[in-house]
């Protein structure tokens, strides 16, 4: 099905944070959330639990693990038993708690930055700390960006204790190829460190790209590793609360299970309904999204080309975020604060993701290529007026 933009008129009407952190003459392209509508089969499973008043606690039975492991299945060709899966209420609680499960107090957790600001607050509230292997610059996928593979193995004999791989990576859409997954698996079961892999990119993978689920690798990774899964970003659920904690061996399911009943009851009733609607009936919506967002993805490129031929971007091979390099327009560290202030576009500073983000902006490019066109307009005319 085809799939556009919401109007900014019919936009602004929304409660979410992308509409209401800043007022109506700033564009919105930082948060992650998507212009577009909602998938229909979702609207329908929630207009129908409305219908039927069904806002008690979440029942016993495990229908949205089951259409998980089936999307998996018929996706990407990966077997996953729902009964080696539980739900919690966000993917930062399945990472928070399954860290906990794992790791002592003091413990050092791997990330590999420039990347999703949270995990630098999910591994203290675990009791972690963080250990920093940048990605490489330059690497060899094709994308330009690869995990440095010498450094992982460096930080693992240097006894870190577990890696929080993003998986593809946010904010460079970066989808790790397999042989880099198999390597981090051989490397980490070497080393005894446990690998939870952040996979609520997956399901916005470009047609060009294939996303290789981190547990499928190998023996090891399904081993060492847990994925955390979810619906929220691919189909724009985040403010439902409801994802998935995905293990492939019967020790860390186990050890799953034994977490508080507590933490599977977090899990929103409207979550699980809308998740199940949308592993099960959802993905003609998102070829549609998907369509929608490659077309932009390919705009921002000609885009930038024509109008801001200073400002370096790699195009991401999945999700709708797109990691631009300022650097060259002189405009310090932090040009998002510049580019809201003075082009009233709201963008994510780099920094957040690490500071290895000095100099960038994340951009958000799931919005009408109207919006889009606009906001570049507008950061290019500011360009202009500074002599960039
Ligand atoms: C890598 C990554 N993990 C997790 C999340 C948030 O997921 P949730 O809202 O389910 O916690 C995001 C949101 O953008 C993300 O980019």
């Amino acid at each position: 099905m085809s799939v556009e933009a919401e109007t900014l008129n019919r936009l602004r009407q929304r409660t979410s944070e992308k509409w209401r952190a800043y007022p109506d003459d700033v564009l919105p392209l930082f948060v992650a959330e998507m212009d577009y509508p909602l998938a229909p089969p979702i609207a329908d499973a929630l207009h129908a639990a409305v219908d039927r008043s069904d806002t008690g606690y979440i029942g016993p039975d495990d229908r949205t693990q089951r259409a998980f492991a089936d999307y998996a299945r018929r996706r990407w060709g990966w077997d996953v038993d729902p009964a080696q899966t539980r739900t919690t209420t966000d993917v930062g609680v399945v990472i928070v708690e399954t860290l906990r499960m794992l790791i002592e107090p003091g413990d050092r957790v791997v990330v590999t930055p420039p990347v999703y600001p949270p995990f630098f607050d999910f591994i203290p509230e675990a009791g972690g700390v963080v250990e920093e292997v940048p990605l490489l610059d330059g690497g060899s996928d094709g994308t330009g960006w690869a995990l440095d593979l010498a450094g992982l193995e460096r930080a693992f004999a240097g006894g870190a204790k577990a890696f929080l791989l993003c998986n593809p990576h946010n904010p460079l859409g970066l989808v790790h190829p397999r042989a880099e997954l198999e390597a981090v698996a051989e490397l980490a079961a070497h080393h005894g460190v446990w690998v939870v892999s952040d996979e609520v990119h997956a399901p916005l993978t470009h047609s060009g790209a294939q996303f290789t689920p981190f547990l499928s690798v190998s023996a090891d990774a399904r081993r060492v590793g847990i994925a955390a899964h979810a619906a929220s970003k691919a189909w724009n659920l985040a403010g439902l609360k409801c994802a998935l904690f995905v293990t492939t061996s019967g020790e860390l399911a186990e050890r799953v299970h034994g977490l508080p009943i507590e933490v599977e009851v977090r899990t929103s009733q409207f979550g699980r309904i809308a998740t199940e609607a949308a592993y099960r009936s959802g993905q003609d919506w998102l070829d549609g999204a998907l369509a929608a967002i490659e077309s932009n993805r390919a705009l921002l490129s000609l885009l930038l080309t024509d109008r801001l031929p200073h400002v370096r971007y790699r195009e991401p091979h999945a999700s709708y975020l797109a990691w631009l390099d300022l650097r060259e327009l002189g405009w310090g560290d932090d040009p998002a604060a510049r580019i809201l202030e003075r082009a009233r576009v709201a963008l994510n500073p780099g920094t957040d993701f690490g500071t290895q983000g000095a100099g960038f902006v994340r951009l958000n490019f799931a919005c009408s290529p109207e919006v889009l066109t606009e906001a570049v307009d507008r950061i290019a005319e500011l360009a202009r007026r500074s002599g960039g």
